[in-house]
């Protein structure tokens, strides 16, 4: 999770997020490049003296600084679009979560396991332990398998929400009416947080997300108990 001074990205928690934090690194190279060299022909402007009265056109030069820009984008355009592909991908997962956002909470639903459902609310403040994360934890967290491959359905009940968590590398709107899907991997086990990202109205900061990755066989063991019941 992000903690305090963090200005960055939080460590990846799943390859498509290691994925986005290289190309975010790629872009930001190219992007100081072109900085220190627009800002050295501009500071070094000052220092013109004008000598050229009877310069009117240069073709040479006008090519290249039009034509190079344009493939310095291509640099940037063509990894973004093998990435927005690759987040698109969907590769035989092994379990299905289904997340309906509700003003203003999360519920969830395993359809693959005799339908398991639950709602998922933030704790609030004073009832917080000493443990906890104010304002981002839940009382019934998503329990998910690590190193599976793991589909995500998205929908609402009401107005627009967003389930995101920037560790998995996951954003989806779930506007109501309509069903969005996503997958991703979680690489480790842990708790990885999240918050809804539309503004759905006055308690939108209050609907945080929080799964919990552990390992396939913990993960069956805690299906069991609760299909049981
Ligand atoms: Cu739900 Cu913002």
């Amino acid at each position: 999770m992000s903690t305090w001074a963090n200005l960055g990205l939080q460590d990846s928690a799943s390859p498509l997020m290691e994925q986005l934090i290289f190309f975010h690194d790629h872009a930001l190279l190219i992007l100081v490049m072109i900085t220190v060299l627009v800002g050295y022909l501009m500071f070094m402007l000052f220092f013109n003296s004008y000598i050229n009265r009877f310069l009117l056109h240069g073709q040479l030069i006008e090519m290249i600084w039009t034509i190079l820009p344009a493939i310095i984008l291509l640099f940037i355009a063509l990894p973004s679009l093998r990435l927005l592909y690759l987040l698109d991908e969907i590769n035989e997962p092994s379990v299905t979560l289904k997340s309906i956002g509700h003003q203003w909470y999360w519920s969830y639903e395993y359809s693959d396991f005799n339908n398991i459902e639950f709602d998922s609310y933030m704790i609030p403040t004073n009832e917080l332990t000493n443990d906890g994360f104010r304002l981002l934890d839940v009382d019934n967290r998503v329990i998910l398998p690590m190193n599976s491959q793991i589909r995500i359905l998205v929908t609402a009940a009401d107005v627009i929400h967003s389930w995101t968590i920037p560790a998995l590398g996951v954003k989806v709107d779930g506007p109501p009416g309509r069903l969005n899907q996503t997958n991703f991997f979680i690489n480790r086990p842990g708790l990885f947080y999240g918050q809804c990202s539309e503004i759905c109205g006055a308690n939108h900061s209050f609907m945080p997300i929080v799964i919990e990755s552990v390992p396939v066989n913990y993960f069956i063991k805690w299906i069991s108990n609760n299909m049981n019941s």
